[in-house]
Parts: C-alpha cells; sequence; structure tokens
C-alpha cells in the first residue's frame, strides 16, 4: 500500500529510492570521514555549502547568459576544438540550417534533431532498479517503460533486468522484442545489483550485447568499470540537490527550527557530491536529462565532453494530447461551474518538496480577490487535507492513472508545478505540454533552460509563496485568451521536442553510435529534415 502510495506518478518518488540508492552505492567510501571531530566537520560544511551555493548562482547566472549568446548562431551552439590538442571540430549547420557534424559533440538536446528509420538492429540490455507492475507507476519507472517500449518497437532486441514495482515476483514478460527479465528481490525487499549481473552475463554469453543502458545506479559503479559500451542516464545529481536543501531552508517559518532530516542532509551533500564526481568517472557514456545538468557533468563532474549527450525526458505522445471534449467532462464530474474564470491544475504527492506549502498560500491569498479562480489537485499526501479548507474552490481529485491523468490536464486553463526539488525533469510539466496546457513552474535552471524556454510557454517564480502569487496574479490578468495561445505553442514545441519517439530515436542513435562510430554522424541519408522551432 505504501509503496503504491508513494509511486503516484511523480518524479519524486523515484528521487527518494535513488537517493537512497546512491547513498549505498557511496556508503563504504561515505564511512571514511565520518571518524573526524563532529562540530569541526559541521561548520565547515556549513562554510562550504554557502560557498557552493553562491557558486552555483553565479554559475547558472553565466551558463544563462552564454545561452542567450547561444541563440543568434541557430540555437545550437558552434563548438570548436571541443578536446584539447584535438584537431579544431567546427560545428555549423549548412545553407538550409540543417545542423552536421558528430553527434557526440552536440552541446545541446539531442531531442532538436531528427533522426530516421534505424540503420541496423541493436541488442541492448537495460538496468534499471523497478519496472511498473499494476498500480500508479513513479516516474523514472514509466520514463524506462516508455523508452524501451519504443526501442523494442522499433526492432531492437532490448532486455530489461529489474524487479517488480509492486513486490511480486512475475514470470518474464516478454513483448515482441522487449524483454522483461523479473528478478527475485533482495531481502530487504530491493533491486539485487548481483542478481543483474549474473543474469545479464548469462544473456550476454548467449548472445554478446550491443550496448548497456543503465538508469541511474541500477548498475554500480564497480560494474560500470567493466562496460565500456554503457550509458547511464540521470534523473537528478547530488550537485542539484543542494539547490532544493537550500529552497528547503529557506521556507522555514520564522522561528521555524531545522527539521533533523535537512540538518543531516544539508550536512552531508556536499560530500554527496564529491563521491559523486568521482565514481561516475566508472561510467563511459552519461545522459543528461536537461541541458543543466548536461553544464554541470561537463563542467563540475569533469566528464570529458564529447561523453556527455542531452537527452530530454519524452512522454507519450498517444495518451497525452489535446482533448477538449474529454477535458470539459472532466471539469462537469468535478462540478467545476461553466463561468470560472481560470482553472489551475497540479498533481503529484502532496507533499512539502513539491511545493504544496508555497502554492496552498498563494491560492489562498488569490481567493481573497477572485471567486471564479479554480485548482484541481490529483494525487494525495499530508497536505490533502489542507487543500479541502479551501473548497469549492481547490478540488481534491485524489491519485489518478496515467489515463485519467490526461483527461485531467485538458480540464484545465494552465498547469501549476510548484516544486521545490530542483533535480531531473519532471514528466507532469512535459505531460501537460503535450495535452496543449501552458506552464506555471518553478524558476529552476532544468526548467528554464529546458522547458519553459521562452516566455511564450508559461511563466516561472521563485519558489516562495510571495513569488508564486505574483506569478498566479500575472496569470490571472493575461486571462484565458491569451493563456491558451500560450498552450498552442506549448503544444507546437513539446510536438517537436518532449514525444516518446523523439527521446526513443535520440537513445537510439546514441547506441548506434556507442556501437559504431559511423553512426555518430549526422545527418545519415536516412535522416528526416529538422523542423525550426522559435525556441532553439
Ligand atoms: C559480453 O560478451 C563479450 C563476448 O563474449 C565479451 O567480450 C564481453 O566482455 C562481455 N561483456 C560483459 C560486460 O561481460
Ligand atoms: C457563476 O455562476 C453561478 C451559477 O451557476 C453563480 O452562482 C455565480 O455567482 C457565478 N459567479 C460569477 C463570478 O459570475
Ligand atoms: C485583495 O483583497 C484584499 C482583501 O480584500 C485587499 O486588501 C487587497 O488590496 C486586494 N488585492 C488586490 C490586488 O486587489
Amino acid at each position: 500500500m505504501q509503496h503504491r502510495r508513494s509511486g503516484a506518478w511523480q518524479g519524486g518518488s523515484y528521487r527518494r529510492a535513488e537517493e537512497a540508492a546512491m547513498g549505498a552505492a557511496t556508503h563504504g567510501e561515505m564511512g571514511r570521514w565520518r571518524g573526524a571531530s563532529k562540530q569541526a566537520v559541521c561548520s565547515w560544511q556549513c562554510f562550504c555549502l554557502l560557498l557552493i551555493a553562491s557558486s552555483a548562482l553565479l554559475y547558472t547566472m553565466s551558463v544563462s547568459r552564454s545561452f542567450c549568446h547561444a541563440e543568434n548562431r541557430n540555437g545550437f551552439g558552434v563548438k570548436k576544438a571541443a578536446v584539447a590538442g584535438e584537431a579544431e571540430i567546427l560545428l555549423e549547420s549548412d545553407g538550409k540550417g540543417q545542423w552536421r557534424g558528430d553527434v557526440r559533440e552536440l552541446e545541446t538536446a539531442w531531442n532538436r534533431l531528427c533522426f530516421g528509420p534505424p540503420p541496423e538492429m541493436l541488442r541492448m540490455a537495460l538496468f534499471v532498479k523497478k519496472w511498473p507492475v499494476g498500480g500508479v507507476p513513479g516516474g523514472l519507472e514509466r520514463h524506462a517503460l516508455t523508452l524501451h517500449k519504443v526501442l523494442a518497437d522499433r526492432g531492437h532486441d532490448v532486455h530489461v533486468y529489474t524487479i517488480s514495482a509492486d513486490g511480486s515476483t512475475p514470470g518474464d514478460l516478454k513483448e515482441g522484442g522487449l524483454h522483461v527479465h523479473f528478478l527475485h528481490p533482495n531481502a530487504g525487499g530491493g533491486f539485487d545489483y548481483n542478481l543483474a549481473w549474473e543474469k545479464f552475463s548469462e544473456g550476454n554469453r548467449t548472445r554478446m550485447f550491443d550496448v548497456v543502458h543503465t538508469e541511474s545506479v541500477a548498475l554500480p559503479h564497480w560494474r560500470a568499470k567493466e562496460v565500456p559500451k554503457l550509458a547511464a542516464s540521470w534523473h537528478g545529481i547530488a550537485y542539484e540537490v543542494i539547490h532544493s536543501d537550500v529552497v528547503h531552508d529557506l521556507i522555514r517559518k520564522p522561528g521555524e527550527p531545522r527539521s533533523e532530516d535537512l540538518q543531516k542532509t544539508m550536512s552531508e551533500r556536499l560530500f554527496r557530491v564529491s563521491e559523486e564526481v568521482k565514481f561516475f568517472h566508472s561510467y563511459n557514456h552519461h545522459v543528461a536529462t536537461s541541458d543543466f545538468v548536461g553544464d554541470v557533468l561537463r563542467t563540475i563532474y569533469e566528464i570529458p565532453l564529447e561523453n556527455v549527450h542531452i537527452i530530454l525526458n519524452g512522454v507519450d505522445e498517444v495518451k497525452f494530447r489535446p482533448d477538449p471534449v474529454k477535458g470539459a467532462a472532466f471539469r462537469a464530474e468535478y462540478g467545476i461551474p461553466a463561468n470560472a474564470s481560470l482553472v489551475l491544475g497540479a498533481a503529484g504527492r502532496l507533499v512539502r518538496d513539491k511545493g504544496h506549502p508555497i502554492l496552498f498560500e498563494a491560492f489562498s491569498e488569490i481567493l481573497l480577490n477572485h471567486t471564479d479562480v479554480y485548482l484541481l489537485v490529483a494525487g494525495d499526501g499530508p497536505w490533502g487535507d489542507r487543500y479541502r479548507e479551501l473548497e469549492p474552490y481547490a478540488k481534491m481529485l485524489g491519485p489518478m492513472t496515467p489515463w485519467k491523468l490526461a483527461e485531467f490536464y485538458n480540464a484545465l486553463d494552465i498547469f501549476v508545478n510548484p516544486t521545490l526539488r530542483s533535480q531531473g525533469l519532471d514528466h507532469t510539466l512535459l505531460e501537460a505540454m503535450q495535452c496543449g496546457k501552458p506552464l506555471l513552474a518553478t524558476h529552476f535552471s532544468s526548467i528554464t533552460r529546458s522547458v519553459i524556454v521562452h516566455k511564450d510557454l508559461g511563466y516561472t517564480f521563485s519558489p516562495n509563496a510571495e513569488s508564486l502569487t505574483k506569478a498566479l496574479r500575472a496569470v490571472i490578468k493575461d486571462g484565458k485568451k491569451n493563456v491558451r495561445k500560450k498552450g498552442q505553442k506549448c503544444l507546437e514545441y513539446a510536438s517537436l521536442m518532449f514525444t516518446a519517439s523523439k527521446m526513443g530515436t535520440a537513445y537510439e542513435r546514441l547506441f548506434l553510435c556507442m556501437k559504431d562510430e559511423k553512426y555518430c554522424q549526422y545527418p545519415l541519408p536516412t535522416d528526416c529534415p529538422v523542423q525550426k522551432s522559435n525556441y532553439f
């Protein structure tokens, strides 16, 4: 039960598990510094935390500035001499605006390119800690499923080493090219790294795998070293979490003490970053799921530039698409009056991390001046009861399956994601966009550089109630008509960038390129022309 609840369609649920896993992965090494005098370590840590937080801020500012400059150069960024000592490589578009070059040198998201049919079929292995079986799947689980279904549908032989999300041990699942090997969980009910490696090795002996993919640290670093044709996708790294820690510390009410949790995470985070920087080098290729993380991997994490690839997440474009009829029916079902001037929606676990304290406060403030604005909240959690105080203007919908969630997005004027966790790329943002809805989301670099890249696509705010209230007032002032226009732009942009097939074909090209360098060239004769966008 507990398990299923925490798995509700949001990036957050997997973050927890992943953090625990990263903790486990680094635990052995972390043990070493723990012996030091606690007092001294703490004050030193606090100093470093401040230092890194301010350098992160400066860094983010400089990155967004350089991003603006890159815009006048067809958006792809012209990169010179990517690797010191190597011949100068110049990436430029040809006269028709078609980018060409070696995909490993691409500085921005691969999603911007258009990839044709695969020139050969690959045998690939995937390590992922959980596979959705029954219930409402979590963010990372859904990402892995969506991606590898696309790859299998394109004809590849895909073998997944995982455990079932509901704790059962079903027989292997075989569906076309997709073969899911469900392993027995370990004694703690989690993913058994050794067993997964054993089963993978068995599969590799039957026929060699061309490439191996791991979602985060499902293949631990001490194994990763032995696999040269390996790509790891990172859905949140410790460096990003520092920002979230700062945010959490800042939204404490005056006089409210730091929670034990926060105290602990803040003092350990820097060491976590440093450990990650060390062990990330055991993985050969890195997929960053946001532009910001791509930069951090190249700079702070010191990963060779040509081994960092930015591939933004995609979501099922068949499931999530505009459907005004279903949207209207959903509004009626939940009693939204026809004269509502604006319907906002939020989805996810209703916990502090997801920004519900600030949304609650901001929406309460808005209700002082407006009685025709509504908020639909999908999901459950501790903040559900607070929202019930705002009925009938706030409506609690409970947890929803992806199908029902698609209707929910369609019922909205604008989707709100007030998350206080800056890491990863939240699927709900992309799903709402695919349904033609604009966004109101926290001003985090992962979001502003990869999703709300222009004010045409929505609104952003700093992670505090005051800033969110101001943004909500701006949305109301803009009015339904302008908001709808932004939604249309979102749909256009998402159809280019965030479809499951766009994500799938980008990973496919990466895997092809890992197997055989001749596929690193872009475009191949089979590739499709890149569609122009106002936003890159
Ligand atoms: C997979 O099998 C090939 C061929 O037998 C071998 O060279 C390779 O090292 C194996 N890969 C792993 C990761 O064990
Ligand atoms: C909206 O319509 C309802 C009746 O359906 C009415 O009671 C209410 O006052 C109206 N609200 C506004 C803001 O016009
Ligand atoms: C909103 O309502 C409150 C209380 O009625 C009032 O003090 C405030 O000035 C109003 N704000 C705006 C922006 O209208």
